[in-house]
């Protein structure tokens, strides 16, 4: 119980010194203007041994704009500009915060922060990575920071990742593959069965401060040619299997169509029969067509066809002088 109103007397004490003992409130310390991710946030700490009531009203302004009104009768130690709904932020441009006490009606002096210049001065957050196997290659996929205004390729067109790789076992061993444009970029210099860890950081030319590096992932390899392999495979086996089969039925022909129309069936005599005239009669016409009546035919083939040529090429050679 002593010990309470111990404590009370003692803030009394501390609040009487920071508001009436002075004759004013003493103002705000440490306050800095930040900026992570493209927010703009001014913090600072409470007066030296002032009460934990106490209120605060912050400002903003550009380099070349008035104050105009931020936040008022707060009780926190910090907050973000780019929550004002009525402020316009330019990616670009160049700000300063300041910020009062105030105790009931009285107010301290305001205090102001450092400026900064947001797309250069800002902590870029660290890019969200994913990864997908396949075969021996692994796709990173990155995902780039959320920004409080704008969005990272609106405010750093050419921004970059460096990619940072190593075989889990050997983080000794890292390898950085810098200035990539590509987002999925795919790592294919890598050992099949393995287990690999990758680390993103972003890059930007008007930021000096690389972003934070992403968080680790890891991921395993598998067969180099796997992917590929199977169905190649596959459908080698079905062409083998195809050519197999017409290889198959060319060959035993004779015996698939004596299986499906058995000649020996009949006896010898019967068949002997039946061939001796049919051969005749093959040989017959046989003669009759490599007679002289087909070379005849052959023969006004071609002279028909010689002439319908040379008066075709006359005609042209003809027409194409006419036009000339
Ligand atoms: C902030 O607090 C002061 C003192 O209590 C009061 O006079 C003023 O009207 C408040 N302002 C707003 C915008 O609430
Ligand atoms: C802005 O801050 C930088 C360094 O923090 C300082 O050099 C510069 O003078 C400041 N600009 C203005 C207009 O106060
Ligand atoms: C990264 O993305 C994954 C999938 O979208 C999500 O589950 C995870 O929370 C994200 N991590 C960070 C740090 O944003
Ligand atoms: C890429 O990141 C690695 C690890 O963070 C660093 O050592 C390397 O200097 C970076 N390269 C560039 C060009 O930023």
């Amino acid at each position: 119980m002593s010990a309470c109103v111990f404590a009370f007397i003692l803030t009394l004490s501390a609040l009487s010194r920071a508001t009436v003992e002075s004759g004013f409130v003493s103002p705000p310390t440490n306050v800095r203007l930040t900026s992570y991710n493209m927010n703009l946030v001014l913090r600072w700490s409470p007066p030296e041994g002032a009460a934990s009531n106490l209120l605060y009203s912050t400002e903003y302004r550009t380099s070349v704009t008035e104050y105009s009104v931020g936040f008022v009768n707060i009780s926190t130690l910090e907050c973000d500009f780019t929550r004002l709904s009525h402020l316009f932020i330019s990616e670009h441009g160049k700000y300063f915060g300041r910020v009062r006490a105030q105790v009931g009606s009285e107010s301290s002096a305001w205090v102001e922060s450092n400026n900064i210049t947001l797309d250069k001065d800002t902590i870029i957050g660290s890019p969200n990575v994913s990864l997908i196997s396949s075969g021996a290659t692994i796709e990173v996929s990155i995902k780039d920071p959320v920004f409080a205004i704008s969005a990272l390729r609106n405010v750093y067109i050419y921004a970059t990742y460096n990619i940072t790789y190593w075989k889990h076992s050997q983080p000794e061993k890292a390898r950085h593959i810098s200035n990539i444009k590509q987002n999925p970029f795919v790592l294919n210099d890598l050992d099949p069965w393995t287990k690999y860890c990758v680390q993103v950081q972003i890059n930007t030319e008007r930021n000096p401060i690389p972003s934070k590096p992403s968080g680790i992932v890891c991921e395993r390899t598998t067969n180099e040619e796997e992917a590929d392999w199977v169905p190649a495979l596959v459908s080698l086996i079905f062409s083998v299997a195809a050519m197999a089969l017409v290889v198959i039925a060319v060959v035993y022909r004779k015996s698939i169509s004596n299986i499906l129309c058995p000649k020996d069936a009949l006896p010898q005599h019967f068949k002997e029969y039946l061939l001796t005239p049919h051969k005749v009669s093959i040989i017959t016409d046989d003669t009759s067509e490599d007679g002289s009546p087909l070379e005849a035919t052959k023969m006004t083939c071609s002279k028909q066809l010689d002439v319908t040529v040379f008066v075709d090429g006359r005609t042209r050679d003809l027409t194409a002088s006419e036009e000339q």
